[in-house]
C-alpha cells in the first residue's frame, strides 16, 4: 500500500517536471522570437536592453513608488491639451452641449525615469492598468453635467512614459457642460458654452496646471495651439464661431487652485427658423391681405380667411415655442409672430367696421318693421322716438339733431362716414406700408443687436 502511494506520487511529480520543462521551453523559443521581431523592427538594436514589461517592474515593484506621494515637493507642473473630435449637440432645454475629446496630461515624475536601464525603445506605450499604479492630478471638470471615459471595448486611456519620467496620458471621454443660454435674440442668437477643468484634491502649491504651450509644426508650418480640433465640426442648427483657452486662478476655503477655462461660442443657424416661422408668416399675411380686394359684400369669405389666417398663425407659432425653454423674456420670434398676429388681428378688425357699414348702408325693410312693432308695443312713448330707427335715441326732428350736433362738434369724425369701399381701398395700402416698415424696423433691429452680442462674446474670451 505505502509503495503504491509513494509509486504514483513519484509518477506525478515527474509529469509535473516534464510539464514544466515543455512551458519553460516554449517560453524560452517565444522570448526569442519576440527579441528577433524587435530587433528587426528597429535599426540599431541595443544588446542586453530592457524590455517594456522590465522597466515597469523595475520602476514599480519593489521600489518603493508611491502613487500618493507627489513627484516633486514644490510642485508638479501639469500641461494640458484638448483635442475636440466631435461636438454632438446644444440643447436649449437643457442648456448644454456635448462633445467627445481627448483629454491629454503632461508631467514629469523622477521617480519614473528609466534612462540607466537601457531602454530598448524610446518610449514606452502602456495601458490604464499601469496608469492605476502611478501618481495622476486627479483632475476633472469641475462644471460637467456629465463626463465618462469611453469604455468600449476597454478603458479608452492612452499612457506613455518617456526615458526621462515624463509621463503623457490621453482619455478619451464624453462631456456634457453648460452653456448660458440667453434666448433674447432667437432665432438670430450667439451662444456661449464652457467647461472647467482643474486639479480637484491638489491646490495651486501642489499641482500648477497650465495650457500647453502654442508649438510650432514644421510639417505643416502652423501652430499647435492647446485646443486642436480633429476634423469639420458639423452641427445641424450651430457653426462653431470661436473657442478659446484661458487659465485662471481661483481661491477656494482650501488654497488657491489653477482653473483652466475652455469656452466655446456658437452661431445659430437661422436658416431653418426662416424656412419654418418666417416664409409662413410672409405667406399668411399676404394672404389676410388679399381680403381687402375681394370687395365689401363678400364678408363670410373674408371672414373665412381672416380666421384661417389666424389660426395659422397660432399654430405655427405652438409649433416653434414647443422646442424651446419657458424663458420669462421676449425674444426676437415673439415679437415677430406678435406683431403679425395684430396685423392679421387689425385685418379682421377692418372686416367688422366694413361688415357694419354695408349693414348700415342696406335698405333695412325689417327696422321698420320692428320699429312699428315696437311703436305700438310702447304707446306711451312720445311720438317719433324709435329704439330701433335711431341710434341714440333721439327724437327724429331736426332741430333736436342739429342741436346734438353743436354740442358734440367732433363726433363723430368724418371717417365714421366713409364708405366702406374707401375704407378697404385705405386699408389695402395702409397695411402693407405699416408691415414694411415693421419689416425694417425689426430686422435691422436684431442683425444690429446679433453683431453686438457676437462682438460681446468674442472680445471677452
Ligand atoms: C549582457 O548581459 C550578460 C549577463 O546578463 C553579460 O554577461 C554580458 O556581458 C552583457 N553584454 C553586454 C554587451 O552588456
Ligand atoms: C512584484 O515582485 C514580486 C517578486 O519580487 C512578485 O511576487 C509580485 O507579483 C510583483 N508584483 C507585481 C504587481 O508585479
Ligand atoms: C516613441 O518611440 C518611437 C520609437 O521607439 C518613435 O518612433 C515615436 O515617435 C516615439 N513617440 C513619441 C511620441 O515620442
Ligand atoms: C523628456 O522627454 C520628452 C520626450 O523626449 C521631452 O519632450 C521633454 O521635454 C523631456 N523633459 C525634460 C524635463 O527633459
Ligand atoms: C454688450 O456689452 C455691453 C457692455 O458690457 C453691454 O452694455 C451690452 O448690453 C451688451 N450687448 C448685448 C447685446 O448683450
Amino acid at each position: 500500500m505505502l509503495l503504491r502511494v509513494f509509486l504514483l506520487s513519484l509518477f506525478a511529480s515527474t509529469k509535473a517536471v516534464r510539464i514544466d520543462e515543455d512551458y519553460s521551453l516554449k517560453e524560452s523559443e517565444d522570448e526569442a522570437d519576440i527579441t528577433r521581431l524587435e530587433s528587426s523592427r528597429y535599426e540599431t538594436p541595443k544588446k542586453n536592453c530592457s524590455r517594456d514589461i522590465q522597466i515597469i517592474d523595475k520602476l514599480l515593484n519593489g521600489t518603493g513608488y508611491n502613487k500618493f506621494r507627489i513627484p516633486t515637493e514644490d510642485g508638479v507642473k501639469v500641461t494640458v491639451e484638448f483635442w475636440i473630435q466631435a461636438i454632438t449637440t446644444i440643447d436649449e432645454i437643457t442648456n448644454d452641449f456635448e462633445m467627445d475629446i481627448y483629454i491629454n496630461e503632461m508631467w514629469l515624475d523622477p521617480a519614473l525615469c528609466f534612462e540607466h536601464l537601457n531602454p530598448c525603445k524610446q518610449n514606452l506605450s502602456l495601458n490604464h492598468q499601469v496608469l492605476e499604479r502611478l501618481w495622476t492630478p486627479n483632475s476633472c471638470f469641475i462644471n460637467s453635467k456629465i463626463a465618462q471615459i469611453h469604455d468600449s471595448p476597454f478603458k479608452n486611456i492612452f499612457l506613455m512614459l518617456y526615458p526621462n519620467g515624463t509621463v503623457w496620458v490621453n482619455y478619451r471621454t464624453r462631456v456634457k457642460g453648460p452653456c448660458q443660454m440667453d434666448l433674447s435674440n432667437f432665432p438670430m442668437d450667439v451662444q456661449k458654452c464652457n467647461l472647467i477643468y482643474e486639479s480637484f484634491n491638489y491646490n495651486k502649491q501642489e499641482v500648477q496646471m497650465s495650457w500647453a504651450p502654442s508649438k510650432f509644426d514644421p510639417d505643416t508650418g502652423k501652430m499647435i495651439a492647446p485646443i486642436q480640433i480633429l476634423g469639420d465640426i458639423v452641427l445641424p442648427d450651430y457653426d462653431l464661431l470661436a473657442y478659446t483657452a484661458v487659465a485662471k486662478e481661483l481661491e477656494y476655503p482650501a488654497g488657491m487652485w489653477d482653473e483652466l477655462h475652455f469656452e466655446l461660442v456658437f452661431e445659430r443657424r437661422y436658416i431653418w427658423y426662416f424656412m419654418q416661422a418666417y416664409l409662413p408668416t410672409y405667406l399668411t399675411i399676404f394672404i389676410s391681405w388679399v381680403s381687402f380686394s375681394l370687395g365689401p359684400r363678400a364678408i363670410p369669405a373674408r371672414t373665412m380667411l381672416g380666421v384661417n389666417a389666424l389660426l395659422a398663425m397660432i399654430f405655427q407659432f405652438g409649433n416653434i415655442m414647443r422646442n424651446l425653454p419657458r424663458v420669462s423674456y421676449i425674444k426676437a420670434i415673439d415679437v415677430w409672430m406678435l406683431v403679425s398676429m395684430t396685423f392679421i388681428f387689425c385685418s379682421l378688425l377692418e372686416l367688422a367696421i366694413v361688415g357694419f357699414k354695408v349693414k348700415d348702408e342696406q335698405p333695412g325693410k325689417k327696422k321698420h318693421t320692428i320699429c312699428k312693432k315696437v311703436e305700438t308695443a310702447f304707446e306711451s312713448s312720445p311720438p317719433g322716438l324709435c329704439r330701433y330707427d335711431e341710434r341714440y335715441m333721439l327724437p327724429l326732428d331736426r332741430k333736436s339733431l342739429a342741436s346734438y350736433r353743436i354740442h358734440l362738434p367732433q363726433w363723430p369724425p368724418a371717417f365714421v362716414n366713409w364708405p366702406p369701399e374707401k375704407i378697404d381701398t385705405i386699408a389695402s395700402m395702409l397695411f402693407p406700408t405699416l408691415f414694411a416698415i415693421f419689416n425694417i424696423v425689426y430686422w435691422s433691429f436684431y442683425t444690429q443687436r446679433k453683431s453686438e452680442m457676437k462682438l460681446n462674446l468674442t472680445s471677452s474670451i
